[in-house]
């Protein structure tokens, strides 16, 4: 951890170096104040993360909001119970802002090495930029108790086995959550569990158009980034995560951060391809922001003399990051690429097109990314599946007409559970017989009964589930 806290700092003097203390003590206070909102928003108003980076980007536009909002959302289950058993009687409602405040300190005492004067310092100075000056002893008093707890926690813990891992990590879980795991993987769930609770890696996809793989990395060592190769040439995966913007050639779009799991849809459609296909015309069916879509349009560039290559997605502000995510790839003006703004359920969708391959990297609930996304363990319901389904399928049923006889379509989800993955597929089979299933075999993963699994208990890959379906 590298933050620094300022403690000292007083107005008294009115010399500059107080003074900065002073603004220091104050910037800090108002990250935590503006984190305790974002928190509030996503415990109480339903948000996601993605929301607040969208509509509210000034509450997690530091490392430090983001070191906060994400490790306390990892943690928010589990931290509740003891913040709740230290207080004699719950906030009112216009006061949640407080409990939420108790958290983020919760989670700092429990889960970073912050000296612990600091944490609770910084909480209570933080009751003042809420407006709430009174509120001052009791966050001192609850955040000294949870301290005490934290260290014996900590002396309890070094004397473990890992069987207060996967503890802590279940009791970072919502219990349904915890079930549905353990019940369609009774022999990896505790390993998923865990995984959940982990921080996600860092791997990032070399943009072949631009730069070979081996100059590429030939670079990252020149900057003394570590990184692990891995089975696929142009992806590899750092030791240590870093801002994007701070990579060899960031800004001249030689390369993209993309999870190894996703990096999979684009290797596999061009197996799905028949590489005798002349001009192949491929299909992105729900492709903001683009990060299969630019793989695709990557790999096509190499095995083909030409292409076209269509995005669709049915919400324009997320085709326009993935234009501008495009222009620094280099690769929005190029006239093989075509995006298309429309509803894939609906039947005109396309036009008059057919396609040789389409690729449906369907919304799903993302139950493969709760480590990357860790909000989607407080806000993911139980009945979210079934209508994740009802989506799937639709979008299934509608753009396989507007696939080519002999022509395969590669769905894919970011989800773990069989309700998005191989029960889809089975749906969708049982009406259409003109769909047979392809064998998958990809590089990481296991084949299940109609598709291909990746679970993020493999230290490098996200949860994904992909199948083929070919027309017959
Ligand atoms: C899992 S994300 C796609 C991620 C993207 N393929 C990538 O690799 O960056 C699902 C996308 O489906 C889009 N979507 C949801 N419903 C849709 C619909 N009915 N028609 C078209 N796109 C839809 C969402 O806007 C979202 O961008």
């Amino acid at each position: 951890m590298s933050f620094s806290w300022h403690t000292k700092g007083t107005n008294k003097t009115g010399d500059p170096k107080s003074q900065v203390g002073l603004n220091k003590k104050n910037e800090s206070a108002r990250t935590r104040m503006e984190v305790c909102k974002a928190l509030q928003h996503i415990v109480e108003g339903g948000r996601t993360i993605d929301w607040i980076r969208a509509e509210k980007s000034q509450w997690i536009s530091t490392p430090l909001h983001r070191e906060l909002i994400y490790g306390t959302t990892r943690h928010y289950l589990s931290l509740q119970e003891p913040v709740n058993n230290l207080l004699k009687k719950p906030f009112r409602d216009k006061d949640r802002d407080l409990f939420h405040l108790l958290i983020v300190g919760a989670y700092q005492l429990k889960y970073t090495g912050i000296a612990s004067y600091a944490i609770i310092n910084e909480s209570v100075n933080a009751c003042v930029v809420l407006g709430k000056p009174w509120a001052k002893g009791l966050v001192n008093a609850v955040l000294r108790q949870l301290q005490r707890a934290a260290e014996a926690a900590q002396t309890e813990y070094k004397g473990s086995t890992n069987g207060s891992e996967i503890d802590s990590a279940i009791s970072d879980h919502p219990t349904w959550l915890k079930d549905k795991l353990a019940d369609q993987y009774p022999a990896q769930w505790q390993a998923l569990v865990v995984a959940n609770s982990q921080r996600a890696p860092m791997t990032l996809r070399i943009n072949t158009t631009k730069v070979e793989p081996s100059f590429y990395k030939a670079k990252l060592r020149e900057d003394d980034i570590s990184f692990a190769e891995s089975r696929m040439a142009e992806t590899v995966i750092l030791d240590t995560p870093q801002n994007a913007e701070t990579l060899p050639s960031w800004s001249a779009g030689e390369v993209a951060v993309q999870d190894l799991s996703a990096q999979l849809a684009a290797n596999t459609m061009m197996e799905l391809i028949p590489a005798t296909t002349f001009e192949p015309r491929v299909l992105d069916a729900c492709a903001a922001p683009g990060g299969k879509l630019f793989h695709l349009h990557e790999r096509l560039s190499a095995q083909f003399k030409a292409h076209q290559l269509f995005a669709l997605d049915s919400k324009k502000k997320r085709l326009n990051e993935t234009k501008t995510i495009g222009n620094r790839l280099g690769h929005t003006d190029d006239p093989r690429l075509s995006m298309l703004c429309a509803d894939a359920t609906d039947e005109d969708c396309c036009g008059d097109r057919l396609f040789d391959g389409i690729l449906l990297d369907a919304p799903c609930s993302g139950s493969g990314t709760i480590r990357r996304n860790p909000d989607i363990r407080l806000l993911l319901q139980p009945d979210h599946l079934q209508a994740h389904q009802v989506l799937q399928l639709q979008l299934l049923h509608n753009l396989w007409r507007r696939l080519e006889e002999g022509g395969t379509l590669l769905y894919s989800t970011c989800s773990i559970f069989h309700e998005e993955n191989d029960q889809v597929i089975e749906k969708f089979m049982s009406a259409h017989t003109n769909a047979t299933s392809v064998a998958l075999n990809l590089k990481y993963g296991s084949a299940t009964t109609l598709g291909w699994q990746l679970l993020p208990s493999d230290k490098n890959t996200d949860g994904f589930f992909y199948a083929g379906l070919t027309k017959v």
